[in-house]
């Protein structure tokens, strides 16, 4: 089996570093070709030179990009090279987008299946991100050996677009929380308690602790606003959940008001930061 991926960014670059250690990688493609030729170099695998020249040397192609827009262009540019081979996409985009294109492969002689994940860079360099699985039963065997080099938590969740939809249960969940936590955060720092005891408190003592508050609430004490999952992809996925819910008649209040304000910090110019650097949002509105 010959395995290519498309889009070297912050996760990309993970998954295909997991695949290219188990000698799976046949080949990689990046837009900004400079990220193909030093991944290239690093564990020589072949920088393909479009996506349509990776979709001849390989029989499973993954694809992780930013948004519709990007999936879109790929996708279309792969098509009709797309006979008898497997195409996963990981990237979170709008499920009708991603059925739409299903439908495009399948005709094309391809099966696609959307393979979203939850969790941060950190979690693909450990192999423990989850990753739900949206696509036809057929080749399903196969997808789930691919995605194993990088996840020991593969969910079959239903056929094309389901895995996104699920995807999307969880950032809705997701993008209100950590801004009802920079709103509590904000005001404990405005009571005059300690950043350091505030960590405490919403990681260990906090009856609405978790996983995300272990992971955010040292952030917010720091002010340390480095990338694990930007705020741009953030409010990506808000809309996108605005926009199905729209078809699907599910009301929204509280991601609705947490989109407004990822997209107020995106125009304090935070939108290639964290998106827990909402906090400064609150902490310059006061
Ligand atoms: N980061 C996380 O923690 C995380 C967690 C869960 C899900 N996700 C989702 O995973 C996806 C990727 O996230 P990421 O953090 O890896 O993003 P990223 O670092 O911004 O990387 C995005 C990739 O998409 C490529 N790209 C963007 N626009 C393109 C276009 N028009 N045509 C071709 N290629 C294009 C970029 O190429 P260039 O290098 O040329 O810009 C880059 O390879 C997103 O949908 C995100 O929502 C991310």
């Amino acid at each position: 089996m010959r395995v290519g991926l498309i889009g070297l960014g912050v996760m990309g670059w993970r998954i295909a570093a997991n695949l290219a250690s188990d000698g799976l990688l046949a080949a990689v493609y990046n837009r900004s070709r400079h990220k193909a030729e030093e991944f290239s170099r690093k564990y020589s695998v072949l920088a393909a030179d479009t996506p349509q020249d990776l979709a001849e040397r390989t029989d499973v192609i993954i694809t992780m990009l930013s948004d519709d827009e990007a999936v879109l262009s790929i996708v279309g540019a792969l098509r009709e090279k797309m006979k008898g081979k497997v195409l996963i996409d990981m990237s979170t985009i709008s499920p009708t987008t991603s059925v739409g294109l299903a439908q495009q492969i399948m005709a094309a002689g391809g099966l696609m299946y959307d393979a979203p994940v939850i969790g941060t860079s950190i979690a693909v360099e450990r192999r423990q991100i989850v990753i739900l699985v949206g696509g036809p039963q057929e080749r399903l065997d196969l997808v789930k050996e691919v995605l194993s080099h990088t996840s020991n938590s593969v969910i079959y969740v239903g056929p094309n677009g389901y895995g996104l939809y699920a995807k999307l249960v969880n950032n809705l969940l997701l993008g209100a929380y950590v801004a009802a936590m920079a709103e509590a955060f904000n005001f404990g720092l405005k009571a005059g308690l300690d950043p350091r005891f505030l960590v405490d408190l919403l990681t260990k003592y906090s009856s609405a602790r978790s996983p995300t508050a272990e992971l955010k609430a040292p952030k917010m004490a720091q002010g340390d606003y480095s990338v694990q999952f930007a705020m741009k992809h953030m409010r990506k996925d808000l809309e996108i959940v605005q926009q199905e819910a729209r078809r699907i008649r599910a009301p929204l209040p509280l991601s609705a008001l947490a989109l407004q304000l990822y997209r107020f910090a995106e125009g304090m110019g935070l939108s290639e930061r964290d998106f827990s650097a909402i906090l400064e949002l609150f902490k310059r509105s006061a």
